[in-house]
């Protein structure tokens, strides 16, 4: 494919990765010098599974105790802001920057597949929260995101997904690797989908805040804390705060922050995609996934 997105992918280490924007040296440099403490919390995904959303909700529940929902940083600035991403901005423009100094717990994220994290991450207890989505409203959503570079076709970016030529791809093994550790080590890898959170976001708030070593307590329940918190993270309420309306993040190509929060919704992939392409992908993955126990509905 000729379009912008098409033309900014190198496969490094097995995987497609977009080095307009994510030099191979942020990633070594990252790979060789970033220490996992047991504390750390990292959000992992592809592009467009979910990451803002669960961004806020992280966020959220491991800082509720120091803000409000009134005075919380997020009300003014856009989850990737709170959550930095090892790879597009700590290592970046540093090859060694001192994150010792952050507070504990530590909220990093990284759109890396699990082959490509620092050893010290898999040697350590840190916890990593993987979200992942229907591969057709993931192609859907990428698709629309990266129009501000390119007007390009959608069934370009899926014919790459297909091939596994887009970002972070293919998906199948991004996906796997972190189902794979989700299953070997589940007190350090969640695996979470964008359509459970959706379903039933109070009893997915729950089970993260779980996992994350910061539960409700019965009080807390009792009050409606659980609610307000899914509130707060709705795609609605994190769509029309300012900072996401007409805010845009520093030292990035995006021309917005409004361009995370399109719609929100699951399944909006039948207006774009024709039972036969989603027939094809289907028969890709359904072959990719065998034997994985993992299926996408
Ligand atoms: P759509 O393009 O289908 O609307 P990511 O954060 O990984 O880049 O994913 C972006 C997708 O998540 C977009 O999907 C976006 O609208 C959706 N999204 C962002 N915030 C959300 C929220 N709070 N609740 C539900 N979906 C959200």
């Amino acid at each position: 494919a000729s379009n912008a997105y098409a033309l900014g992918l190198s496969q490094f280490q097995g995987f497609w990765i977009p080095c307009s924007r994510v030099p191979t040296s942020s990633i070594i440099s990252f790979q060789k010098y970033f220490q996992a403490l047991d504390d750390d919390i990292i959000v992992a995904s592809k592009p467009k599974a979910g990451t803002t959303w669960l961004k806020a909700l992280v966020f959220t529940i491991v800082n509720r105790h120091s803000y409000t929902l009134s005075n919380t940083p997020l009300n003014s600035a856009n989850p990737h802001q709170l959550i930095p991403f090892f790879e597009i901005k700590l290592y970046r423009k540093n090859p060694n920057p001192d994150l010792s100094i952050i507070p504990s717990p530590r909220l990093f994220s990284t759109h890396l597949p699990y082959s490509m994290l620092a050893d010290s991450i898999k040697h350590s207890n840190c916890r990593i929260i993987y979200i992942t989505r229907n591969p057709f409203d993931i192609v859907v959503s990428l698709w629309h995101f990266f129009r501000f570079m390119d007007d390009w076709p959608v069934e370009d970016c899926f014919e790459m997904f297909c091939r596994g030529e887009e970002g972070y791809g293919p998906f199948w093994d991004h996906v796997l690797g972190y189902w794979n550790m989700s299953l070997e080590k589940p007190s350090s890898v969640l695996f979470l989908r964008y359509e459970e959170l959706k379903e039933d976001p109070v009893a997915q708030t729950k089970r993260l805040a779980e996992f994350l070593g910061f539960p409700f307590s019965v009080e807390e329940e009792k009050t409606g804390v659980v609610n307000q918190i899914v509130d707060f993270c709705s795609f609605n309420n994190l769509k029309d705060l300012e900072v996401n309306k007409t805010g845009k993040m520093a030292e990035t190509i995006l021309p917005n922050n409004k361009l995370f929060f399109r719609s929100g919704k699951v399944g909006d992939y039948v207006n774009y995609l024709t039972p036969a392409a989603v027939e094809r992908f289907n028969n890709i993955l359904e072959e990719k996934l065998s034997g994985s126990g993992l299926t996408f509905k």
